[in-house]
C-alpha cells in the first residue's frame, strides 16, 4: 500500500511511522519545512514518544518513509490512502477555527486522483466529514466523492507518548459516507493496524463516538469533583470513597483535580453541544470543572485568610504532567483567580524556561523568592519528590493533583490540602 499522512505532529508522525513499519510506502507532509527536514534526516522533531526515534530512523533509512512540504504533489502520485490529521484549533470559547482543515482539504483536493481514499482523523464536530470535508475535496479536485474517490472518518483515539501501544490496542473506528467507501476504508486500515478495525456504519457515528468517549471523561471528572467538594464539607477522604466505590464492577469514578486542561477533554464537549444545544450534562460538567481552579484558591484562602498582597506560587503550567503543552491549562485560570483576589501569582514549571513562562503570561518564580502559599497544578513526576524547602517558604500548599509526599511536608511543618481530602491539612 502507498499512503500519505498530512500533518506530522505528535499524532501524524507516529502514525506515518507506524504505517511504514508495517511495510508500506509512506510520504508524510507538513507545512513546516524544519519538521520535514528533520523527518527526512530520520530524527523526530519532538521528544517523548515511546519507540518513535528508532522506528522513524529505520523507516527513513530503508526508504519506506519520506517527508515533503508539498501535499498536493504527494497526493497526485495516486496513493491508496491519504490520512489527514492536522489540528483543528479553537478559540477561548472552543469555537473551531477551520483555516488549517480547509487548507489541508484544498491541498489534498488539488492532487486527488480517482481511486484514492481520504481519511480524516482530526477530532471534529459531527457532520464535518460529509458536509465540509467531502465537498471541499470535490471542489478542489473536480472529482466526485463516493464515485471517483472515497472519504471516511477515523478518529485518532491515542495518547501522545504511547501512540504505538494505543494503535496496537484500541479498536480503530472507521465511518464512511456510504457502505462501499466504508468497506474500502476498513480494508486499508486493516493492512497496518494491529488492533481490530471496526466499521461504524457512517462517518457521523464515528465522529460522535470520539466526542462521546472524550465528553464521558469530562462528565465523570465533574462528578468526582462534586464528590470531592462534598467530602471536604463532611471531613471524609474522597479518594478512599472513590477507590471503595470502584471496587465493584459498575462504578468507574475518575479522580478529582484542580483543572481539566488540554486541547481535547475541555474542548470536545463544546463540539457535542454545538450539534445538540439541548444537551444539559456536558454543559453542567464544563461549569463544574471550570470552577475547580477557583475552588483550589478558596481552599488556600481558607487557610491563609485574605490573599490580598500575598505572593502565591503556581507549581506547573503544563496542562498535564510531562507534556509541554499549555492549551486550556488550569494554570491560567489559577493565575487570573489569584490576581482577582489581590494576590501576586508566580509560576514555575520544570518544562518551561523563565522566558517561556513570561511569554505565556506568567511571572516566573526564581526558585528563591518567598511566597505565602502554593498550588500544585500539574502532576509532573518530579513534584513527587518535592520537599518543604522547595516551595519558597510557603506554609500552606494546595495539592491540586494529589502528588506531594504528605509525610515529608507535614514533617517540615508545611500544611498540605488535597482536593477532597480535608484530613490532609494538619500541620
Ligand atoms: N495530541 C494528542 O494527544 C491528540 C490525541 C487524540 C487526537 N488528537 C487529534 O490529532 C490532531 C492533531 O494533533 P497533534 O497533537 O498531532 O498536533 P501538533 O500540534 O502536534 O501538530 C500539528 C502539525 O500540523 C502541521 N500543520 C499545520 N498546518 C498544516 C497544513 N496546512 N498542512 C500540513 N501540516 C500542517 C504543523 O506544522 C504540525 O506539525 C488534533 O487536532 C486532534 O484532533 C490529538
Amino acid at each position: 500500500m502507498r499512503a500519505v499522512v498530512v500533518a506530522l505532529g505528535k499524532m501524524g508522525l507516529p502514525l506515518a511511522t507506524y504505517i511504514a513499519r508495517a511495510g508500506h510506502e509512506v510520504v508524510g507532509c507538513d507545512v513546516d519545512a524544519a519538521t520535514v527536514e528533520r523527518v527526512n534526516a530520520g530524527r523526530s522533531p519532538f521528544p517523548g514518544e515511546a519507540g518513535l526515534d528508532d522506528a522513524l530512523a529505520a523507516a527513513v533509512a530503508d526508504g519506506r518513509l519520506s517527508a515533503s512540504t508539498d501535499t498536493t504533489a504527494a497526493v497526485a502520485a495516486g496513493p491508496d490512502l491519504v490520512v489527514a490529521v492536522a489540528p483543528l484549533y479553537v478559540d477561548e470559547r472552543a469555537e473551531p477555527d477551520w483555516s488549517i482543515v480547509d487548507d489541508v482539504c484544498v491541498a489534498i483536493g488539488r492532487g486527488l486522483r480517482a481511486g484514492t481514499t481520504v481519511s480524516l482523523e482530526t477530532t471534529v464536530p459531527v457532520g464535518t466529514t460529509r458536509q465540509r470535508v467531502a465537498p471541499a475535496l470535490e471542489a478542489a479536485s473536480g472529482l466526485s466523492a463516493g464515485t471517483d474517490f472515497d472519504v471516511v472518518f477515523s478518529p485518532e483515539r491515542v495518547s501522545s507518548g504511547v501512540v504505538f501501544r494505543d494503535l496496537d490496542t484500541y479498536p480503530k473506528l472507521v465511518g464512511g459516507l456510504d457502505a462501499a467507501g466504508e468497506r474500502r476504508g476498513v480494508e486499508l486500515y486493516e493492512r497496518f493496524i494491529a488492533a481490530e478495525v471496526r466499521a461504524m456504519g457512517s462517518a457521523e457515528a464515528a465522529e460522535l463516538t470520539k466526542l462521546a468517549e472524550t465528553t464521558y471523561r469530562d462528565l465523570n471528572i465533574a462528578y468526582a469533583n462534586e464528590l470531592a467538594r462534598y467530602a471536604d464539607t463532611l471531613g471524609v477522604d474522597v479518594e478512599a470513597v472513590i477507590a471503595a466505590a470502584n471496587s465493584q464492577p459498575y462504578s468507574h469514578v475518575h479522580r478529582p483535580g484542580v483543572a481539566v486542561g488540554g486541547h481535547c477533554i475541555p474542548v470536545y464537549p463544546h463540539f457535542l453541544l454545538g450539534g445538540d444545544p439541548a444537551a444539559r450534562l456536558p454543559r453542567v460538567a464544563r461549569e463544574v470543572n471550570g470552577a475547580m481552579p477557583a475552588y483550589a484558591v478558596d481552599l488556600l484562602e481558607h487557610e491563609l485568610g485574605s490573599l490580598d498582597g500575598l505572593a502565591i506560587l503556581i507549581l506547573g503550567v503544563a496542562y498535564r504532567g510531562g507534556v509541554k503543552e499549555l492549551a486550556f491549562s488550569g494554570a491560567a485560570a489559577l493565575r487570573d483567580e489569584l490576581r482577582a483576589r489581590g494576590a501576586r501569582p508566580l509560576a514555575a514549571d520544570p518544562l518551561y524556561s523563565p522566558s517561556e513562562l513570561r511569554a505565556a503570561g506568567y511571572e516566573p518564580w526564581d526558585g528563591e523568592a518567598a511566597v505565602a502559599g502554593a498550588i500544585v497544578q500539574t502532576d509532573h513526576d518530579s513534584y513527587r519528590s518535592l520537599r518543604p524547602g522547595d516551595v519558597g517558604g510557603a506554609t500552606v500548599v494546595v495539592d491540586g493533583r494529589g502528588v506531594l509526599d504528605l509525610d515529608a511536608f507535614h514533617a517540615g511543618g508545611v500544611r498540605v490540602q488535597r482536593i477532597g481530602r480535608p484530613g490532609t491539612m494538619r500541620s
